[in-house]
């Protein structure tokens, strides 16, 4: 058979040549690749391929031999990955090495407050990203016109029923309130969404916890203890708190909570917009109108709501200055928090 027949022949052999374990690569190499193996024969013809036939078999040639070379290599770096430690082929094991991920920034701030409030005795609940108005809304003491139900702030997904996106968590605790009784110590991690135009500081989705305590004799100075005690575990032993007035729907009395800028420790910098206090949540008592629209009697029980944002205390934390970062998915961001547990 002429050389460049056999070329042609074993070119087109090189797909199926196969390798299940080192044993039969080298055999596959002292066939192939070795010193007298099949490529060194063909080199020895080729000294006798007439001279102006030279080039296009000797291109030929190298073909065959980085074809074969590069089948090597390929069965090599399978039979590596996957063999086990004893040198036993399973075809069914994940191939090494294992890259692994690691956890968002805003799930490891998340399972912080979740372990932080699960000492307090709080238990966790979850609910549908897709809601009725009554959960998000009606149950919750927003009346009919209230400008949080205005097309600018919610996602409606279909209308008479009104289906849209939860704009808070809040629609947990009304689910939780309609389904347990009390005593009630809940807190509702989750995704919200609400209508704005996404920048470094407002994004059309965030997460949220919020909190639920509903019980007999609940006061305000209970509330404030425990959130003394959040801000406390999450952000130093030297972190002040303070209330200010506020207004929501479903609690009254209604408050804002700040605490001490833990990035300038109080003395003012361009985060807490140099007041040295930076606002992170709303709480309140919750008001019985809404304890009574989920089933629970008013005159019995009280009880306190809170609720915040999982992305501000983030940048407190991190000092993550762009929201856009927490969902493009960077791999150059989201791996500066490998070493965080
Ligand atoms: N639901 C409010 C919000 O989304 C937060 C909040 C919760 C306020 C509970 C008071 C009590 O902003």
């Amino acid at each position: 058979m002429a050389l460049t027949d056999k070329i042609q022949q074993l070119l087109g052999e090189v797909a199926s040549f196969v390798a299940t374990n080192e044993a039969e690569l080298e055999e596959l190499r002292l066939k192939y690749l070795s010193r007298k193996g099949i490529i060194n024969d063909l080199m020895a013809e080729f000294r006798d391929v007439p001279n102006d036939q030279k080039r296009l078999v000797g291109i030929q040639l190298n073909e065959l031999k980085a074809s074969i070379q590069e089948k090597f290599n390929a069965l090599k770096q399978e039979i590596i990955s996957h063999e086990d430690v004893d040198g036993n082929l399973d075809l069914s094991r994940t191939p090494y090495p294992i890259a692994l991920g690691t956890r968002h920034p805003l799930s490891l701030v998340k399972n912080e407050i979740v372990d932080i409030f699960a000492r307090l005795g709080f238990t966790v609940a979850t609910g549908p990203e897709i809601e009725d108005d009554w959960h998000v809304f009606s149950s919750l003491n927003f009346a009919d016109d209230h400008p949080a139900r205005d097309m600018q702030d919610t996602f409606f997904i279909q209308s008479q029923p009104d289906i849209i996106l939860r704009t808070h968590t809040s629609s947990v605790q009304s689910r939780v309130m309609e389904t347990q009784k009390p005593p009630i110590r809940v807190i509702c991690p989750g995704r919200v969404y609400r209508n704005e135009a996404i920048s470094a500081r407002a994004h059309c989705f965030f997460h949220q916890i919020e909190g639920l305590y509903i019980d007999k004799d609940v006061t305000f100075a209970d509330l404030k203890q425990i959130l003394l005690l959040f801000a406390r575990q999450m952000f130093g032993a030297d972190t002040k708190i303070r209330l200010r007035p506020s207004y929501f729907p479903f609690t009254e009395p209604s408050a804002e909570m700040d605490i001490s800028c833990n990035i300038c420790g109080g003395k003012g910098c361009s985060f807490c917009k140099h007041t040295g206090w930076v606002e992170i949540m709303g709480c309140g008592m919750v008001d019985p109108n809404v304890l009574d629209a989920n089933g629970i009697d008013s005159k019995i029980y009280k009880g306190y709501a809170f609720g915040f944002g999982v992305e501000r205390i983030t940048n407190l934390k991190y000092r993550v200055s762009d929201l856009r970062l927490f969902s493009e998915n960077d791999q150059r961001f989201l791996e500066e928090f490998t070493s965080a547990h």
